[in-house]
């Protein structure tokens, strides 16, 4: 709409409506900003661990996107009308419609987040041994596997390194091929947009034959589609489709048995997940484990306020002047990177700018924990927050060697980004500065939320 408003304005060609921001605020938050030797200490205290460290010593937080979104203010006053009944409620009722509407499944199951519907399905689907492909697993999914003695494995499509390559969230489908016919594999993973590789995006042709090929070796196909509304824009864009976005995910949901996603990214909500699936057979499986671990089917461990702020965000997301603003944005902040010679993965992603801290930091090694030290200098020095995708999150099964930044919804302005990208230029021009760190304790499954880190000296 936007756009189209822009080319009636022929008047308006010395200024592009895509660089203005598409919302305006109604509730105001302070932020804080600290001295650089406050936040020297709070880095010793936090051992060196951003997770660690209190959001109010926050400048700029870009750690995810994940449950950081702003709501809108009908999604405000839709939460109002709450309906807190155990069995059955009305905001049950419009979650499930908006569900429904989005993935085009007949059988939703409300869960408290993503990860839930990782446990569940994991308990479903495999058992020891099993072997889990994927495009590339997120953390969660990834540790959760691992936690069920299954093995997670990432084949993403051979080209995710090529610049030129527009799909570099695909999966390789030789290999998938290879993998079903000779090991023990419970099911596949389509992780849509790749989060872990750049939040880029899968072409529906890829997933397709992913599809295809699954079920030739009668295995259950999944998608994590928790950024599944990004992904089909990026496709619209890249494609020149002319399908509405809600008919482009329809497009990609139709090649799964299961659909789940958590509603913290594309929901534009704070809390919440969905397990959605037409096969009857796997209903009861899920149903009984929803209740165990969840909640009473018809809430799933989502309170009424949730579900009614989850079943707007669900519509709002499908609005292509809300999702071109958003791909703007993200791509504002690589753009500005760039410019400054900050290599970061090309095309840009859905959700985030991803650096890649290997080619900026030549003078330190993975083992050195090079993208962590990254994600510290960027606090100490700017107060921003990101999160490492490397070594410290999948230690040896690390693909790269990453920084995300990833842009929370509808929350920053243009002028934020630049002040991100102005402290990148800092941290360039004193690169060699940057020092080893190495881990002193960690869990073992998810290393990056729970490492102690100090400097090497
Ligand atoms: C691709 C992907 N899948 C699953 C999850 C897990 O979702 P949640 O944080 O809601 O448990 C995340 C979270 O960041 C994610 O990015």
């Amino acid at each position: 709409m936007k756009n189209e408003i822009f080319n009636k304005f022929s008047n308006f060609k010395d200024f592009n409506l895509s660089d203005i921001e598409l919302y305006k605020y109604k509730v105001a938050e302070k932020i804080n900003f600290l001295t650089i030797e406050q936040r020297e200490e709070i880095l010793k205290k936090a051992n060196y661990n951003l997770f660690n460290i209190p959001s109010k010593y926050i400048t700029i937080d870009l750690l995810t996107d994940s449950g950081t979104n702003t709501l809108s203010d009908l999604q405000l006053s839709y939460m109002m009308l709450y309906d807190e009944s155990y069995a059955g409620s009305i905001s049950y009722e419009r979650f499930i419609d908006a569900a429904k509407n989005f993935c085009n499944k007949e059988f939703i199951f409300p869960v408290h987040q993503g990860r839930a519907a990782e446990k569940i399905l994991a308990e479903i689907l495999t058992k020891p041994g099993d072997i889990v492909i994927s495009n590339t697993h997120f953390d969660t999914g990834f540790a959760i596997y691992k936690h069920f003695k299954a093995t997670p494995i990432n084949i993403p499509t051979p080209y995710y390194k090529d610049e030129k390559y527009n799909f570099k969230g695909n999966i390789d489908l030789e290999k998938l091929e290879e993998l079903l016919k000779n090991g023990n594999v419970s099911h596949v993973v389509m992780t849509i947009t790749n989060n872990a590789l750049g939040g880029q995006p899968v072409e529906l042709n890829n997933l397709k034959q992913a599809y295809e090929i699954t079920k030739k070796y009668n295995r259950i196909f999944v998608i994590d589609g928790c950024r599944i509304a990004e992904n089909s824009i990026l496709y619209k864009r890249i494609t020149n489709s002319n399908k509405s976005i809600k008919e482009i995910i329809h497009d990609y949901t139709q090649y799964c048995d299961i659909f789940y996603m958590s509603t913290k990214k594309d929901g534009i909500a704070h809390m919440g997940g969905f397990i959605a699936t037409n096969n009857k057979e796997l209903v009861p499986k899920i149903r009984q484990l929803v209740i165990l671990y969840e909640g009473f089917p018809t809430y799933g461990g989502l309170s009424g306020k949730d579900m009614e702020v989850i079943a707007k965000g669900l519509e709002e997301v499908l609005d292509e002047d809300y999702l071109n603003y958003r791909i703007n944005q993200v791509k504002f902040l690589g753009d500005l990177l760039k410019n400054i010679g900050i290599p970061i993965i090309e095309p840009v992603g859905g959700h985030a700018v991803f650096v890649n801290a290997s080619k900026f930091i030549q003078h330190l090694k993975p083992e050195d924990y090079l993208a962590q030290s990254l994600v510290i200098e960027l606090y100490r020095l700017g107060g921003i927050r990101s999160v490492e995708v490397g070594y410290l999150m999948y230690s040896k099964d690390a693909i790269m060697n990453l920084v995300r930044l990833a842009i929370p919804r509808r929350t920053y302005t243009y002028k934020h980004l630049e002040y991100v990208a102005y402290i990148f230029s800092l941290i360039k021009d004193n690169i060699n500065n940057l020092k080893p760190y190495r881990v002193l304790e960690a869990d073992e499954l998810v290393p990056h939320f729970t490492a102690k880190l100090a400097p090497v000296s």
